[in-house]
């Protein structure tokens, strides 16, 4: 009997970090074949940092005999998406078929409906993989689709980042917490975000406030991420496009693409090409030992994926996120 239980992942000691690599790496290899080997590193950021931007993480590891055969990731975000939980579920391709998953789902959905959760999505589930006949069979619906893009330092071209910033706009950029003067202009323009498009996802873009900005700045900074941010400021002093990345230093060959957005009455002058060259340049110059940038971005959002093709990211998988009642499970 497979025995599921719940493990604060700040506390995941170096030989349960050691498992997870071993059952990551195994689903990589079967599941994810497109996507680089993961390396221990990689597989302890995902482990102990992954998704912070989406709330509170809650883990739990399934045994058979003591051996780690799957895991249940999961986010539960905050503010106006507090019905909603985020789950990424994994099973050893060598235990699959016995009902694994289902024992992890089910434990996991008693907690998620304690935390007063009605809704559970699964945002990475690959179009025609396990993960889409596992949902299926279970009722989830497709919601969305997405897209992976992945940038290789070694093969890119940097002229391709040498677009110029239209006249009009200058670029301002930090690391981690956002200047005082800049903070609330900051804030309102983070509300383009939710122009991206989520599908029929129950996630909502919630409302910006400096609040929210300063609240996450704090997590970043407790679980240890930096954070680089450009932003395209106006000759009035107003924030008209921004985009940040990640550098985690459990992870330092991969930068993670977090928010880029760029105002509805700034767009159509190349702002996008321009911060997010910008800031291939300043990464590039300033970190050492960086091999790719990873951005996940909605099939629906064709300018933002054009963007990045111009830049020399290439798409490397595409992907649903589905969605289901927590009842019932
Ligand atoms: C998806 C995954 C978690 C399923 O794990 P599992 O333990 O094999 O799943 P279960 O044994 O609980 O499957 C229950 C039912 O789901 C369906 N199912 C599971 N895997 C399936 C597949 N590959 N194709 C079609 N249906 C599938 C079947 O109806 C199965 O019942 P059956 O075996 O009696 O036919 C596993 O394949 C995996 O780790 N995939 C990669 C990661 C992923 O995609 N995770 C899901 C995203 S959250």
């Amino acid at each position: 009997m497979v025995d599921v239980r719940p493990l604060d992942g700040r506390r995941a000691t170096d030989s349960e970090i050691d498992e997870y690599h071993e059952l990551w790496s195994a689903v990589c290899r079967v599941d994810y074949p497109e996507l680089p080997v993961p390396t221990r590193a990689a597989s302890a950021a995902g482990l102990l940092t992954s998704q912070l931007h989406l709330g509170e993480r809650l883990l739990w590891l399934a045994r058979l005999d003591g051996r780690l055969v799957g895991s249940a990731s999961i986010n539960l975000p905050a503010d106006d998406n507090d019905r909603i939980a985020i789950a990424r579920i994994i099973v050893h391709p060598d235990q699959r078929r016995q009902g694994i998953a289902t024992e992890i789902l089910r434990v996991v959905a008693l907690t998620l409906r304690e935390r007063g959760r009605t809704h559970i999505e699964g945002w990475d589930v690959t179009e025609g993989g396990t993960g889409a006949g596992w949902t299926r069979a279970l009722g989830f619906r497709v919601v969305n689709a997405s897209v992976l893009q992945i940038l290789e330092f070694a093969e890119s071209d940097p002229s391709r980042w040498d677009a110029a910033v239209p006249a009009g706009y200058r670029l301002v950029r930090w690391v981690d917490a956002a200047p005082d003067d800049l903070v609330e202009s900051y804030a309102k323009a983070l509300n383009a975000m939710a122009d991206a498009p989520l599908g029929e996802s129950g996630l909502t873009e919630s409302a910006w406030s400096v609040e929210r900005v300063r609240r996450e700045e704090a997590v970043y900074r407790d679980n240890g991420i930096t954070r680089w941010t450009i932003v395209a400021v106006t000759g009035s002093g107003e924030v008209a496009g921004l985009t940040t990345v990640q550098l985690r230093p459990l992870n330092p060959e991969r930068l993670v693409q977090a928010e880029t957005a760029v105002l509805a009455a700034h767009r159509g002058h190349g702002l996008g090409m321009a911060l997010k060259g910008a800031m291939l340049r300043w990464v590039r110059a300033d970190t050492g030992g960086l091999k790719q940038v990873w951005t996940g971005t909605g099939a629906a959002n064709t300018h933002m994926i054009d963007v990045n093709h111009r830049l020399g990211y290439r798409t490397v998988r595409r992907f649903s996120a589905v969605s289901r009642e927590l009842a019932g499970l």
